[in-house]
């Protein structure tokens, strides 16, 4: 762990109220680790507008009896393979299947590929969740 920084932050009280009520609810065990999270995903969003490296994961879940989805999907990801690190498949039930596709790249590339994906006929739901790359 790289070494522990204190500073000293004066707030209004109704925005320092509002925060505490957040950290409560959030399950938070101090302000510091709200602050920090605060800080992280900033910091994170900075990096996607300037264009870093980002890592995260595509979850879909369709009905894999859709006319020629698992080729449309095959293709678009096929088209993504400098992005995509891996993929998870999952038989749900007689219908449906999950799919988990971890990938890497810029947030343009990420974006690109999890809406190309999520615009096929068939796909029921899908989520991307971006995190850091390193
Ligand atoms: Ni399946």
């Amino acid at each position: 762990m790289s070494e522990l920084y204190r500073f000293g932050v004066s707030l209004e009280k109704t925005l320092i109220d509002a925060f505490d009520r957040h950290i409560s609810e959030q399950h938070y065990k101090s302000r510091s680790e709200a602050l920090r999270d605060l800080i992280r995903e900033e910091l994170l969003k900075k990096q996607w507008r300037e264009g870093g490296q980002v890592a995260g994961a595509i979850v879909m879940t369709y009905d894999h009896h859709k006319r020629e989805l698992l080729n449309q999907l095959l293709d678009i990801q096929h088209d993504f393979q400098e992005t995509i690190i891996s993929t998870q498949h999952v038989h749900l039930d007689h219908h449906h299947c999950l799919e988990i596709v971890a990938v890497r790249g810029t947030a343009d590339q990420v974006e690109k590929l999890a809406t190309q994906l999520k615009v096929q006929a068939g796909v029921k739901h899908l989520s991307l969740s971006i995190s850091t790359a390193g």
